[in-house]
């Protein structure tokens, strides 16, 4: 998970070798999330919520993606917000498997602090035992995480002047990888397919943080997401019918044994 690079290079050969059998080119962002896709399980409405929200907050606002990896969130981010930026710690991972680095990734530790101000900052699925909320803290009034359930804990900011504003639940890259690789890659009976399908849920958590000056503007914007989601037929990107296929539509009821909420539904705190 955090990319050693020799890891890098046996997942690259796994994705060579699953290119030879793929039924479709948008399964491999779930399957190999940090080589193709991210993480977090995002649609366009995760990309147009944000921007609105660094729109709503400054004219021309600034934004950090902090251990953006390749940049796959980053760069549609960017459609909108041209001036984002991304920091990533392992210059590594784009040289020795020769891909490209934009210009707006820039590499660095965002341990040793993050050198000016943004508007925005947003953290997407930070592994285990990485924590520098004091960096992001100091940084911004404003910060969007996300984290899977139960496990990347330490981008909660309640105890750095922050109060948690809104939420919403999306799924990881896991539980569609689960559901894909069941249903397409396995030789699992339909019937036992149905019945898994009743068990799944969804474990990443999307929290908005703010400075209390900012509550009010960043709940009014995200009310608007929301009745603008619902009035039109919303935008999407090519690789949201996986999503749908998988039983992981917009506002998808999820039933587990001891809770039920609609995917992607905002929950206002
Ligand atoms: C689990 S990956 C997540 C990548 C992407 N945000 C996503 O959700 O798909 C975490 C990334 O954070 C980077 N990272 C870890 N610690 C960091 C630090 N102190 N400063 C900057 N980046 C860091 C790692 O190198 C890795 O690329």
């Amino acid at each position: 998970m955090p990319p050693e690079i020799s890891d890098l290079g046996i997942a690259l050969n796994a994705l060579k070798e699953f290119r030879k059998y793929s039924i479709s080119s948008h399964h491999e962002r779930f399957i190999f999330p940090f080589l193709c896709g991210s993480y977090f399980t995002y649609r366009k409405v995760d990309v147009e919520r944000i921007t609105s929200l660094a729109k709503a907050i400054s004219k021309d606002p600034t934004y950090l993606d902090v251990g953006c990896g390749y940049g796959d969130f980053l760069e549609k981010i960017i459609q909108y917000l041209p001036n984002a930026e991304g920091i990533e710690k392992s210059a590594d991972i784009f040289f020795k498997l020769g891909r490209y680095k934009p210009d707006y990734i820039k590499i660095g530790d965002a341990y040793n602090g993050i050198e000016k101000k943004y508007d925005l900052i947003f953290v997407g699925w930070m592994e285990p035992g990485v924590d520098y909320r004091d960096k992001i803290a100091a940084s911004t009034d404003v910060i969007i995480t996300t984290l899977d359930q139960g496990l990347s804990l330490a981008v909660e900011f309640e105890g750095h002047g922050f109060e948690k504003i809104a939420s919403w639940i999306t799924p990881s890259w896991d539980d569609i990888n689960t559901e894909i690789t069941n249903k397409y890659y396995s030789k699992i009976s339909n019937r036992t397919i149905e019945f898994l399908k009743q068990l799944r849920g969804a474990h990443n958590l999307w929290y908005v943080y703010s400075k209390p000056k900012y509550k009010d503007i960043i709940k009014e914007t995200l009310r608007k997401c929301l009745k603008y989601e619902g009035q039109r037929e919303i935008h999407t990107y090519e690789f949201e019918d996986v999503l749908d296929d998988a039983g992981y539509g917009y506002l998808e009821s999820i039933k587990t044994s001891n809770e039920e909420y609609l995917l992607w539904n905002i929950d206002f705190s």
